[in-house]
């Protein structure tokens, strides 16, 4: 609740987000709570906070729990927040009881998980995993800056990506506590979920270019109007996730539009969309890309205007490992709580932690499965319950040798 209060003052909700300065302000203040905590404290090259405490058995790789602190705009209070302070607490709790790990524990706090005005989400732990790329620094925002430069004015050091890297087995594990987000839990009556699959997202920025003109003079049939084009867009999006008579399914949303010059009496010249398609099925996935360009290409010749699009991110499904999932049930059983297995339609953090070692998460209830929003709610010992399965998550898996 401490940390909601720091937030954007001219946005709703509990606004957080990548550049501002409610989010430099924010960690500060976890990186005091990490030290409180009696942990190390470190930063790298892109931003990303860490707090460690040292293992008892020398040259072991850590044990990683984490998440993010950053927020959508108009956000919530737990998307993240649970797993970063939640790992913070779980490093309290191991101090406070006199356990030491044999493993270092490395709790993370990642650079910007949310999607930023580039269009990218994850920087942070993309950076850790190798999968962000110099390319993705050149992505532009409607002003032309680019990310890179936009890192760098932040006080991060985008030239140093190297320096950010881990490198593939460089962890014994990751860990991350998040709220569900979706109804599986409330629905079923359980406590604490164990994560399956984490859905993959492929995004594309769409460009429209039509013409602009008087809105008073230019009969309708001689308007390129960019904007009827995006509408037309949004709902190919929408016509497109709505299945494709196969078994599979998944998801698709224009969450952002923006309308170039956007003036009452102008025609459109111009508009942005940034759409995005998520499924736990691959195939589904993939076929989603093809036939949105298909569909775009139909529409630009029947209304006389410019469409593309422009994939800027396309992860695949990820699997959680079985060795991790297979601690989370038991960690939960021990606590005398069914395990609820579920697919996790959000994104985290996770998803890329997973090229380095083998990667798991839990999650707890999501008040009406509410989340992006200020709505969202998760009662104080349900998180605490989340915590506890992951101290006992943590204690089982640092006593395994090979995961
Ligand atoms: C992360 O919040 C996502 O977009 O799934
Ligand atoms: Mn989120
Ligand atoms: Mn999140």
């Amino acid at each position: 609740m401490e940390l909601a209060e720091i937030r954007e003052p001219d946005q709703p909700g509990f606004t957080r987000r990548l550049f501002s300065d409610a989010y430099r302000t924010s960690r500060a203040r976890v990186a005091e709570w990490m030290a409180g905590a009696g942990l190390a404290v470190s930063t790298d090259s892109v931003g990303n906070l860490f707090g460690q405490l040292t293992g008892a058995e020398p040259g072991l790789a850590p044990i990683v729990v984490g998440s993010h602190t950053d927020t959508v705009a108009g956000g919530g209070r737990f998307d993240g927040t649970v797993g970063v302070l939640g790992a913070i607490e779980l490093a309290r709790l191991i101090r406070e009881a006199g356990l030491e790990l044999r493993h270092p524990l490395r709790v993370a706090d990642f650079l910007g998980e949310e999607p930023n005005r580039f269009g990218l989400s994850c920087l942070g732990s993309r950076a850790v995993a190798g999968q962000l790329s110099p390319g993705h620094l050149d992505l532009k925002d409607g002003r032309g800056q680019t990310l890179g430069a936009a890192l760098g004015a932040a006080g991060t050091h985008p030239e140093e990506l190297a320096q950010a890297l881990w490198g593939e087995g460089s962890i014994h594990c990751y860990l991350e506590l998040h709220i569900e987000q979706g109804r599986s839990l409330e629905r079923s009556l359980a406590r604490l979920g164990v994560v399956t699959v984490i859905a993959g997202i492929s995004r594309a920025v769409i460009r429209v270019s039509g013409r602009q003109d008087h809105a008073g003079t230019t009969t309708m049939a001689d308007r390129r109007d960019a904007l009827a084009a995006a509408a037309e867009t949004v709902l190919l999006v929408e016509r497109l996730a709505q299945g494709d008579g196969s078994d599979e399914s998944g998801v698709g949303t224009v969450g952002r539009l923006e309308v170039s010059p956007g003036a009452t009496n102008v025609v459109p010249g111009g508009a942005t969309l940034w759409a995005e398609f998520r499924s736990s099925s691959p195939g589904w996935l993939d076929r989603r890309q093809p036939a949105l360009e298909a569909g775009l290409a139909e529409l630009g010749a029947r209304r006389g205007v410019e469409l593309s699009s422009e994939w800027v991110s396309a992860e695949p499904p990820t699997l959680c490992a079985a060795s991790i999932r297979d601690a989370i049930g038991e960690a939960i059983t021990q606590l005398g709580e069914p395990a609820l297995e579920l697919i996790s339609g959000a994104s985290h953090d996770a998803v890329h932690l997973a090229h380095l070692g083998p990667m798991g998460m839990i999650f707890i209830p999501s008040r009406e499965g509410r989340s992006h929003c200020p709505e969202e709610w998760t009662d104080p010992d349900q998180v605490a319950t989340g915590v506890a399965a992951l101290l006992a998550t943590v204690l089982r898996l640092d006593g395994q040798e090979r995961l």
